[in-house]
């Protein structure tokens, strides 16, 4: 087999990181990335800082074991509660989803009024108003769980009237506290972009933190002299810890490609 070089590790608590790694393959076409996707422990957007922490450090064991160069933490809730703990157990680079996401919302806000969705776990966390008031002191930030949307991103309810409804009822509060711009700040909502779009008006600018996310991949490898030399294809791997059937099938519409082979690993220790 040729030697296709380190892959970048990608992980997530299911399919919903599969937006992440949909982007980051786009940015970067040459780099392999293999993927885990924490179908047996899914959802983390309910679960206590504690769980979410240690469910994001059997991943980590799982992806690093594989030789990774580079770890990216897709999962949102992840991020906002692992983050600051992986970095100093790892000898590679570690990104979340969260400060390119806020990042990206600081630099394209008008009036520094920015809105912020995701799990429960997430907005609990205040990671995004944490991250966005580091970089920018005065901006005012109004967050909002919004957990029915990831049902309807893996049922494929993305479009009509009951999804219309579900975005009208989130999104009214920040929409009220006339808010600039939005961070989806889940795996998940870059599938419902267009009715969150059109539920917020032309006047709210939306972050998908998953292409924010790409960007802050790509400056890192290539600032670390990181990137894949080999020629030929890239190689990608799909790890899962539950049955590869539905992630198979749900992940093919958030990939937009189809997902094969699919590996069952064990994180029943982790
Ligand atoms: N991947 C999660 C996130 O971005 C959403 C799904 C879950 O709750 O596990 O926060």
């Amino acid at each position: 087999m040729a030697d296709r070089g380190p892959a970048i590790g990608i992980f997530d608590s299911g399919v919903g990181g599969l937006t992440v790694f949909a982007q980051v393959a786009q940015r970067l076409p040459a780099e392999s990335i293999v993927y885990l996707g924490d179908t047996a422990r899914v959802p983390y957007g309910t679960k206590s800082g504690d769980t979410v922490l240690r469910y994001a450090i059997g991943c980590t064991d799982v992806l690093v074991a594989r030789g990774i160069k580079m770890l990216v933490v897709a999962c949102n809730t992840a991020s906002a509660y692992a983050l600051d703990v992986l970095p100093e157990h790892l000898d590679m680079p570690v990104l979340g989803v969260i400060e390119p996401g806020a990042k990206r919302a600081v630099d394209l806000s008008r009036r520094g009024r920015i809105g912020v969705i995701g799990t429960a776990s997430t907005i609990a966390s205040r990671a995004y108003d944490k991250a966005i008031l580091r970089m920018a002191p005065n901006a005012k930030v109004f967050s909002k769980p919004c957990p029915l949307f990831v049902p309807l991103a893996e049922e494929g309810w993305v479009e009509g009237p009951v999804p219309r409804q579900v975005a009208a009822a989130y999104l009214d509060e920040l929409l009220q506290n006339d808010i600039d711009t939005l961070v989806l700040g889940c795996t998940h909502y870059p599938l419902l972009k267009d009715i969150i779009a059109e539920t917020a008006g032309t006047d709210v600018v939306l972050v998908d933190s998953a292409e924010a996310t790409s960007q802050a991949v790509a400056d890192t490898l290539a600032g670390l002299s990181l990137e894949r030399e080999q020629k030929g294809p890239p190689e990608y791997s799909f790890l899962v810890t539950d049955a590869p059937g539905n992630f198979g099938r749900i992940g093919e519409r958030f990939l937009g490609r189809p997902i094969s082979p699919i590996e069952w690993v064990d994180v029943s220790n982790a």
